[in-house]
């Protein structure tokens, strides 16, 4: 790994850690300043997941967002930066949030990880700022060494909303597999709208036009081709699983008009140079990747996701979440952190116990909410359990294995 070590290697504190296992990836530290709830708190846990129970309203998931934002992007509920600042109870907000951890990835050492929206320097405008064993850190550097991934109750809607969500969805997936795909798509966004623009002033051919198309096409037919090769190897890896799963077996497939899924530039081209008149007249770019729709398909009931219940529609995101964590790991030699906001209420004992086993067995920290302390019951000497009382986290003792 290129990172620098901020401590010794971490052996001889797993060996000391009172738990069952030591997990592979972990924030072991958590600090939140101004952060939603919390005005200033901190939670110290061992290596292994982390249970947090307790009401509603106390701050379970904002804890999780917090988590999420170790890495880059906008975090677990895709709130805007800014108002996830702290507000007063007289309704005016804080400066800045900030939250700061330590990441462990036994054996190989220990990483320090800042992170805010703030104005780097006075008079400086706000933005997302990161660090790394406090020295600036860059957010490509930070979205490999902490690996994050969730489930959370808006996610429940994934199958019943437009496209466009689970179009995210799975783009979220591939930036870890692919780490240029996240490039390749801002670039096509800014392609699009350039070529857009054009075509509104009257534009209908010239270098420029064919030059931004090109962009479009190269980043487009790359942009396909990692979706194709993430849901050929999440349906390998799903399939694989079939046979030993509590889970139901899902089947992805990226949908779109013909053309549009294309991993060839050339193909994508010829669409965006046919599509120039339609998209003057309706304003906008109406072919292309960014129309593609993630499908997924029930293989046991031969059904399509949307169709099924709400509750079948969660076990088979667990199930897609779960094989991605896996690929994953095979890939990487280390799981994402999974935070997995309110998921173990909705499951019965069976499969709340396969996920409760997956979890240790995945063997990277994996953070779970719930108001109902006793579902997590078959954790205790593998999880850490924390309540939060009045914005401060209480960690409490349990029968350690
Ligand atoms: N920017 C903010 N400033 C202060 N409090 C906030 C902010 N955003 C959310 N909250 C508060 O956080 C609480 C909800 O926390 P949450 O983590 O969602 O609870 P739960 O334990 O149910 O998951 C609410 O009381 C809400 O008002
Ligand atoms: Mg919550």
């Amino acid at each position: 790994m290129g990172y620098a070590l901020l401590s010794s290697p971490f052996a001889d504190a797993c060996e000391a850690a009172p738990f069952a296992g030591v997990c592979a990836l972990a924030a072991t530290r958590v600090g939140l300043k101004d952060f939603r709830s919390y005005a200033d708190s901190e939670l110290c846990v061992a290596p292994v997941p982390v249970v947090l129970y307790g009401p509603n309203g106390i701050g379970k998931t904002n804890l999780l967002e917090a988590v999420s934002l170790l890495s880059p992007g906008r975090g677990l509920r895709g709130a805007k930066l800014a108002s996830v600042t702290r507000k007063h109870s007289q309704g005016e907000s804080a400066e800045a949030w900030t939250v700061s951890a330590v990441l462990a990835r036994p054996p190989h050492g220990e990483w320090e990880i800042g992170t805010g929206y703030l104005a780097p320097a006075p008079g400086a405008n706000q933005r997302r700022v990161f660090h790394l064993n406090g020295a600036p850190g860059d957010a490509g550097e930070l979205a490999e060494l902490v690996p994050v991934l969730w489930l959370t109750p808006a996610m429940d809607r994934l199958f019943l909303e437009g496209a466009q969500l689970r179009r995210r969805f799975l783009d979220r997936l591939v930036f870890a597999l692919v780490p240029a795909h996240a490039r390749k798509s801002a670039r096509y966004e800014r392609a699009s709208s350039d070529r857009l623009r054009l075509l509104r002033e009257g534009m209908r051919r010239g270098g420029w036009l064919d030059a931004l198309e090109k962009t479009m096409a190269e980043d487009g037919a790359a942009i396909n081709a990692a979706r194709h090769e993430m849901i050929d190897c999440l349906n390998a890896e799903l399939s694989a699983r079939r046979a030993e799963g509590a889970f139901p077996c899902a089947h992805l497939h990226l949908a779109g008009e013909p053309g549009d899924t294309s991993p060839d530039a050339a193909a994508l081209q010829q669409l965006f140079v046919a599509s120039r008149e339609r998209d003057a007249e309706s304003g906008r770019t109406n072919r292309g990747p960014h129309t593609a729709d993630l499908e997924v398909m029930h293989v046991g009931k031969q059904s399509d996701a949307r169709e099924c219940s709400t509750g079948e529609q969660k076990a088979l995101l667990i199930s897609v979440v779960l094989a991605d964590a896996w690929l994953k790991r095979k890939r990487h030699g280390v799981a994402p952190m999974l935070l997995l906001d309110e998921i173990v209420a909705h499951l019965d004992e069976l499969r709340r116990a396969a996920l409760f086993e997956e979890i240790v067995a995945l063997n990277s920290q994996a953070w779970l909410t719930g108001t109902d302390r006793q579902l997590f019951s078959p954790l205790d000497g593998h999880a850490e359990f924390v309540t939060i009382e009045q914005g401060h986290f209480a960690t409490q003792d349990t029968a350690r294995a």
